[in-house]
């Protein structure tokens, strides 16, 4: 199903091309001016090349206003306006997300410079495309005078009050300096920060960002410095405004990358990610490689931008209207899109917790088809205001789950209906409760309701538990509201026969289910309690749990006190784990288990294990060249140390990887020693 709401129905260019430009007048408002984008930027961008399509085939209906005419928008008028010295370009974009991107700019450069084909490569210099805004610092005679925006790139706003505040922005420069200097670069919010600032809005009680970058143009439009300031702003340098010297001692400059590291000398941040690179396939290469590492890193970028690298070459090329010929930005897949919401369900889990799901129209978002997107629960969807019909933006980075981060009232139809949670089970009618200072509301049914028992089969038969392989959703649904079985052990008592009666499901698939589930008898300690599913115990809880107690029975009849000794045990996961155990139920399901064969080697305790990093506390920031974030808090943890967001005096030492931000100055700050992968393997297996 497409979700494209504005294929062309009306056969009118010319009403079509009126509409268009109405709306994108209206979004590029909302967006440059209000700070608070209407659709995403994927959804301008198509209408706009949509708008670009209509007036090439009809220049004469190319009126000056058109959007396709201006870069950006006007200045609020509550800050003062400011002339740029030099205007703020903007970079030609290639949509193309392969590697043609890049081969079509190389081939653009060296056609327009007269290279044939003997003639050596040209040398690019490749940098991410930051996905903040663009700012202009004035510094005159070595000092900060002037922050402006970009604006419509002939006049943007001073925020000079607002970028002040911002730690990574030199107020001073060495005085050897130009005495006129303008460095332009990105200001933008780190990731860390942005989750870190909503926290603190959802706290208190106000308004959450969209994303980073809403929340950094937010920042730096804010009237009031001192609201600024407490918004944690960064800043990457990549390129020259205005600058202005004796004749005698104008910096040599002859290339774009010998000037950011010039600026890196002056004080200015400059990303490492920043390369020099050689053809078109270096481009290509560097593309790839950085759309690898995009969601590893501290910050969004939104693609890359090329960048001829002779400043000479660069002054040969010139411009075409608002757009150097010497550099092109190639984007990455939008991780952002519109769709629509067919409906919202409400899907219960194995602990009965009920989730509203969001059932959306198919669209194509950070590389993969999203169909599902999770509502979290009844708050979430209050706050978001999400109901069926409404069209929505979907984000998807990474490997995060797919997310509805706004709605567009404006596109709601008028019988739209709120959403509210059902007073009872979807699945088996019996009351759902939300408990006093939960977020959730649960199925009071358990075994009762059929949701949480195929759910509780499905958890421990995944592959991260006992795995069955090949015991997946549609047969779990078989086999349950079939009656075939109704707890855990009945699945050991499963035959040939009542399987290969199911819908699609021959003899042989039917063997193939027996012997995983023959296979899946010999297991491990830490595998069998984490497939229990009691509520709270992850897999590695799970794993703690069996190191310490070595025995099944020594788990289940643990006191709350001696649950507390094992590390990574708090009193929830304590108490959660007494009140499974204290259940006839459970534990007569435990013992059925037992009775089926199911089994694994059990040890001897090991309380007092060695725990090399008992006691201290650790921040990870950066990409780590070895290894994920997450595996790197998981060894942590599991040599008994703690994984902490921020740095702080409490802080024992800070992991830091490549393009390591605000973190790094704030552990100089407190002089919290920076350790890197090596250290942290070592520090883990017990050295130094
Ligand atoms: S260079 C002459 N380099 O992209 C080229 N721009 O349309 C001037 N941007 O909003 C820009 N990362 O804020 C340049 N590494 C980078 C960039 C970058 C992000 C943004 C910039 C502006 C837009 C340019």
């Amino acid at each position: 199903m497409s979700t494209d709401l504005f294929t062309p129905t009306d056969p009118s260019d010319r009403s079509r091309l009126t509409e268009l430009r109405r709306q994108l007048h209206e979004y590029g408002h909302r967006y440059y001016v209000l700070d608070d984008p209407a659709v995403p930027d994927a959804e301008y961008d198509r209408l706009f090349r949509q708008l670009q399509a209509i007036e090439a085939r009809h220049p004469d209906l190319v009126t000056p206003d058109s959007p396709t005419q201006r870069v950006g928008g006007h200045a609020l008028d509550s800050f003062v306006s400011v002339r740029h010295a030099v205007p703020m370009l903007s970079i030609r974009t290639e949509t193309d997300t392969e590697a043609s991107g890049a081969r079509n700019f190389d081939t653009r450069v060296r056609r327009e410079l007269g290279l044939d084909e003997s003639a050596p490569p040209v040398v690019y210099v490749a940098e991410p495309k930051f996905d903040g805004l663009a700012i202009n610092l004035r510094y005159e005679h070595g000092v900060l005078v002037q922050a402006a925006t970009r604006g419509d790139g002939e006049a943007g706003e001073d925020v000079t009050q607002n970028v002040r505040t911002i730690g990574q922005v030199p107020l001073r420069i060495p005085d050897s300096v130009p005495q006129v200097l303008e460095v332009r670069g990105e200001v933008y919010m780190g990731r860390d920060d942005f989750a870190a600032l909503n926290n603190r809005q959802r706290e208190k009680g106000q308004k959450t960002f969209v994303n980073p970058r809403n929340a950094a143009a937010g920042a730096v439009r804010q009237l009031d410095p001192a609201i600024a300031a407490q918004r944690p702003l960064s800043f990457f340098a990549y390129g020259l405004g205005e600058s202005r010297s004796a004749e005698s001692d104008r910096p040599a400059l002859e290339s774009h990358f010998e000037l950011l590291q010039t600026f890196k000398r002056w004080g200015f941040p400059v990303s490492d990610l920043v390369v020099i690179a050689r053809g078109a396939q270096e481009l290509i290469d560097y593309y790839e490689s950085v759309a690898r590492q995009r969601d590893q890193l501290g910050f969004d970028i939104d693609g890359v931008v090329y960048k001829v690298d002779s400043l000479a070459l660069q002054a040969r090329m010139g411009f075409v209207t608002r757009e150097p010929r010497w550099a092109v930005a190639h984007k990455f897949p939008a991780q952002e899109q519109l769709t629509t919401v067919l409906g919202i369900e409400v899907q219960v889990g194995r602990t009965g917790k009920l989730t509203p799901v969001a059932k959306l129209a198919p669209v194509f978002v950070g590389g993969a088809t999203v169909t599902n997107a999770t509502l979290h629960n009844e708050d979430e969807v209050r706050r978001k205001d999400v109901r069926a019909g409404d069209t929505v933006v979907v984000r998807r980075a990474g490997d995060v789950i797919p997310e509805v981060v706004a709605v567009l009232v404006d596109r709601r139809l008028p019988d739209a209906k709120e959403f509210n949670m059902p007073p009872q089970c979807p699945v088996c009618g019996s009351a759902a409760v939300r408990e006093e200072g939960e977020a959730d509301y649960r199925c009071t049914g358990g075994l009762v309701c059929s949701a949480q028992r195929k759910q509780a089969i499905l958890h421990f038969a995944q592959r991260r538990a006992v795995e069955v392989e090949g015991l997946g959703e549609k047969l779990v649904d078989q086999l349950v509201d079939g009656n075939v079985i109704r707890t855990l052990p009945d699945l050991y008592r499963l035959g040939l026969t009542s399987l290969a009666g199911l819908d699609r499901m021959a003899e042989k698939s039917a063997q193939n289910i027996l012997d995983a589930l023959q296979k899946s008898r010999q297991t491990t300690l830490p595998r069998f309690v984490f497939g229990l599913g009691i509520r709270h115990i992850g897999e590695a809880t799970a794993k703690e749990l069996a190191r310490h107690f070595g025995k099944l029975d020594a788990i289940m009849d643990a006191s709350v006190e001696q649950l507390l000794e094992v590390s990574d045990v708090g009193p929830i996961v304590a108490s959660s784990l007494r009140t499974f155990f204290d259940q006839p139920h459970n534990r007569e399901v435990v013992e059925q288990l037992r009775a089926c064969g199911v089994q694994w080697e059990e040890g001897a305790a090991a309380p007092s294990d060695r725990k090399p990093l008992a006691g201290k506390t650790f921040v990870i920031t950066g990409t780590l060249p070895g290894m994920e974030r997450d595996q790197a808090r998981e060894m942590i943890e599991l040599a008994g140390g703690k994984v902490s967001a921020s740095v702080s005096k409490k802080t024992t030492f800070l992991v830091a990887g490549a393009e390591a931000g605000s973190k790094l100055d704030k552990a100089r700050e407190h002089g919290v020693p920076v350790i890197d992968e090596v250290a942290l393997r070592e520090l883990c297996h017990g050295g130094a």
